[in-house]
């Protein structure tokens, strides 16, 4: 009998796209509302890496890997994602999806990649497989202000071998699902008191599959209370603000709006980023400083003009509007108007209506050399 997966290649490639299949997908209605990452778009993009290079991604039917039980990624974790979003391109003169600033997303892609050992990839591969796959499913990509195709980058270490070593052989796959944001409402924070999301010289700074299972244990409770989003204090002290688990943090007093400097444990998030690009025209002034969780809470209560809100590509900009935490601490965040004003203004880059900075506003336009279906 011969043993079955000794093969060190785990994943196989799926077969290319039947042809016609683009076409029968220009007919779709998507349903209104559309939730966040529930509904997968039938194609994907995706490429291998072996023996020291990346085959060029493709597009291929949306359906299951062939992975064996024995794949490095499910036992060791050698797995990154990006979060990024096509948007209708809603300007005067219309025109192709727009990708929110996809060179950046590339680059923290593969810095994800360097910290856990794996290849890079050419940022101009990754942009335009994201193109080629936004392309085909154009219809995919909705039509209201807030919706967007939500583009789901993912590389994992695909060598089928239990040795603690890192792959040899890698899977880059593009999902995109049509979606709306992530949180429509104003949502509640529950300050995490004893886990940490990460911890100096870890992962934290970086896109890891597994920064995001070690949170859920510690989800349990937040669910519990009816709260929405954790909220990460530093490893050392459990006193300074870090961030939530899947957006950056920002609180504004008066009209001084500031952030926790990024550092191994906080992920440079491109919204975050945007968003202390975009705070001075609101007329705010900006700052990158510790913010000790005691200094938050005793301004709420003495009932200055505070505002905190999370940032990322999934939310946009999501207002708190009540944090709270297992000592039955509940205190109400009445104002969100700076949240709201820079949501908006975030939006109207994202979706066309008004300029942006260089290379914010991506027209999607797959390249002559680009993958091919
Ligand atoms: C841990 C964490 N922080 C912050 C963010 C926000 O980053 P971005 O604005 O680039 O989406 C995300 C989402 O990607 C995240 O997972």
């Amino acid at each position: 009998m011969s043993l079955p997966f000794t093969s060190p290649s785990s994943a196989t490639a799926p077969p290319p796209l039947p042809s016609g299949f683009a076409e029968g997908l220009k007919d779709v209605v998507l349903p209104d509302p559309l939730g966040f990452g529930k509904l997968m778009a039938p194609v994907m993009a995706i490429a291998h890496y072996r023996d020291g290079s990346w085959e060029t991604p493709r597009l291929a039917e949306l359906g299951p890997l062939d992975l064996a039980p024995h794949t490095q990624a499910l036992h060791y974790g050698q797995a990154i994602f990006e979060g990024m979003k096509a948007y209708r391109n809603l300007g005067t003169d219309g025109g192709p999806p727009l990708l929110f600033r996809p060179y950046e997303h590339a680059r923290r892609f593969n810095r994800s990649a360097l910290r856990l050992g794996m290849p890079e990839i050419d940022e101009r591969v990754f942009v335009s497989a994201l193109e080629e796959l936004v392309t085909v499913l154009e219809p995919f990509v909705p039509a209201r202000r807030g919706q967007s195709l939500y583009l789901r980058p993912t590389m994992f270490g695909a060598t089928a071998d239990l040795s603690v070593v890192p792959s040899t052989e890698f899977c880059f796959v593009v999902l995109a699902t049509p979606s709306d944001a992530f949180f429509t409402t104003p949502v509640s924070a529950w300050i995490e008191r004893h886990y940490s999301r990460a911890g100096a010289g870890g992962t934290g700074c970086v896109k890891a599959a597994g920064n995001y299972a070690a949170s859920f244990a510690a989800a349990a409770p937040l669910r519990e209370n009816g709260f929405h989003q954790l909220l990460w204090l530093d490893a050392v002290e459990h006193r300074y603000l870090e961030e939530f688990t899947a957006m950056n943090v920002f609180v504004r007093r008066g009209d001084l709006l500031y952030t926790p400097p990024l550092s191994d444990t906080i992920l440079a998030g491109i919204t975050r980023d945007s968003l202390l690009t975009l705070g001075p025209s609101l007329g705010l002034k900006m700052e990158e400083r510790p913010v000790d969780i005691h200094e938050l809470t005793d301004a709420i209560r003495a009932g200055e003009d505070v505002e905190v809100f999370g940032c990322g590509t999934g939310a946009v900009v999501a207002p708190v509007e009540l944090i709270g935490d297992e000592t039955g601490m509940r205190l109400p965040l009445p104002s969100q108007e700076t949240a709201l004003e820079l949501r908006g203004r975030l939006l109207d880059i994202q979706h066309g209506t008004t300029g942006a900075p260089d290379g914010w506003q991506h027209t999607v336009a797959p390249l002559p050399d680009g993958p091919q279906a």
